[in-house]
């Protein structure tokens, strides 16, 4: 019998009836209804950071959905959960003076929120010309129209041209060429440079040395927001509670979403700055974010994510994270002498990737699917980025020996996977 779901990013003429049903999940791992178990390698899609089957954030949502699950918060309405939310996200953000902005998707919502919100804080400042973005090579920003728009994937925003409009791309790993698009641009024209501060599904490329210090001092020069995309990175995912900590970026915006909750209720929040947030906060101000979603602050959400956020505190995960950031670089490293691998990137918290040869990928395209289905067949759950690389990002309680397990299992798939 064939399936109604129609799965993203995915190839339903071959899927359809064919997909892996997961049932249940427990720390590191997922089961399947065959109950076959599944060591999960990249934390479902970067986001069950406290690993699967955490009874207690069930209970969080179970208690805040008795007493009101939900209820709005446009104009003048608010709960107990959203209020604690966002005091919370505020304090652990490393601007003072931090408003909180939250938002129901996930990343996508909070990416577009974002570049609005840019775009309104000029507007709001008197500089309406101030309305370009401008993001990099390899950066994902989600699927929704701004997002796409900003995304530096082909395969993702080619077939949905023509995009936002006032949207520009510089190379990935070179302030210079950010400075010099701002300059052609014309300052006065750029609202925002969007940054994912570790680039995560365009391949898993941690910041090249001193590049993000440069392209946050040609913003501060230039007078252009740098909004930082911690979706994946926020949280403790690099070893720090924001990577806009750890990289001492000192951001206008930040959009997070993922690890907020660890996926156990949908949620994102941008992490406005005291700078940004002003003209709208401002005593007697009548400017007005006109923005805003049905689920905005939702009340079991906000629930959910405060008790996430609460469990990796007591657990201690964001450290824990940092301890394992060198096991699994040291775990993976022996990859990167296999002829088919042609570079493993890791060393920024839990979060890696394999890249498979370049030759070996032009001479077989397939080879990567083939690498994922391999792995998958062995119980190790990665998947493709970007067509090159191998996806390593498992839930923050993995252990030691899991992650030598992930190391196994790959090299076995490269050395047995055939045409
Ligand atoms: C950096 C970044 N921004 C935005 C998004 C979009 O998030 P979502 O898929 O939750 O809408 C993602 C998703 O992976 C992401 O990695």
């Amino acid at each position: 019998m064939g399936s109604a779901l129609w799965n993203p990013f995915a190839n339903m003429a071959s899927l359809d009836g064919n997909a892996v049903t997961m049932v249940r999940g427990e720390g590191s791992w997922v089961f399947d209804d065959h109950g076959r178990a599944y060591l999960d390698a990249i934390a479902s899609l970067w986001y069950c950071n406290v690993g699967h089957g955490r009874a207690e954030l069930a209970e969080a949502a179970a208690a805040q959905m008795r007493q009101l699950a939900g209820f709005q918060a446009f104009e003048s309405f608010s709960s107990p959960p959203a209020e604690a939310l966002a005091r919370r996200v505020a304090a652990l953000a490393p601007m003072p003076g931090a408003k909180v902005f939250l938002t129901p998707g996930g990343g996508s919502d909070a990416v577009d929120t974002a570049a609005k919100l840019a775009r309104s804080y000029w507007r709001a400042m008197g500089q309406e010309s101030k309305q370009v973005t401008i993001a990099r090579q390899h950066a994902y920003h989600g699927m929704n129209a701004y997002g796409t728009s900003l995304g530096g994937i082909p395969a993702n925003t080619v077939p949905f041209v023509p995009l936002v409009s006032l949207v520009e791309h510089v190379a990935w790993d070179d302030a210079a060429a950010l400075e010099k698009t701002i300059v052609n641009l014309g300052a006065a024209n750029v609202a925002a440079f969007f940054c994912e501060p570790v680039i995560g599904a365009g391949g898993v490329y941690p910041p090249p040395e001193g590049y993000l210090a440069s392209v946050r001092e040609i913003c501060r020069r230039h007078d252009v927001l740098f909004v930082a995309d911690e979706v994946i990175t926020g949280f403790g995912r690099t070893g720090a509670w924001l990577a806009s900590e750890r990289f001492a970026l000192d951001p206008d915006l930040i959009t997070t979403a993922k690890g907020l909750s660890s996926g156990y209720a949908p949620i994102g929040a941008v992490i406005v700055s005291a700078r940004v947030a002003e003209p709208f906060w401002r005593p007697g101000s009548q400017e007005m974010f006109r923005h805003g979603y049905t689920y905005s602050a939702h009340p079991a959400s906000c629930a959910v994510a405060l008790a996430n956020l609460g469990l990796v505190e007591r657990e201690q995960l964001v450290a824990r994270v940092a301890g394992l950031e060198p096991v699994l670089a040291a775990a993976l490293a022996p990859l990167a002498g296999h002829e088919m691998v042609g570079e493993v990137r890791a060393g920024t918290g839990l979060l890696a990737a394999v890249e498979i040869a370049e030759d070996v990928r032009a001479a077989d395209p397939g080879i990567g699917q083939r690498l994922v289905a391999a792995i998958r067949d062995r119980g190790v759950i990665t998947r493709l980025l970007r067509g090159v690389a191998l996806q390593v990002s498992p839930p923050f309680v993995i252990t030691e020996d899991e992650i030598g397990q992930i190391a196994e299992v790959f090299t076995a798939a490269f050395d047995t996977v055939t045409s």
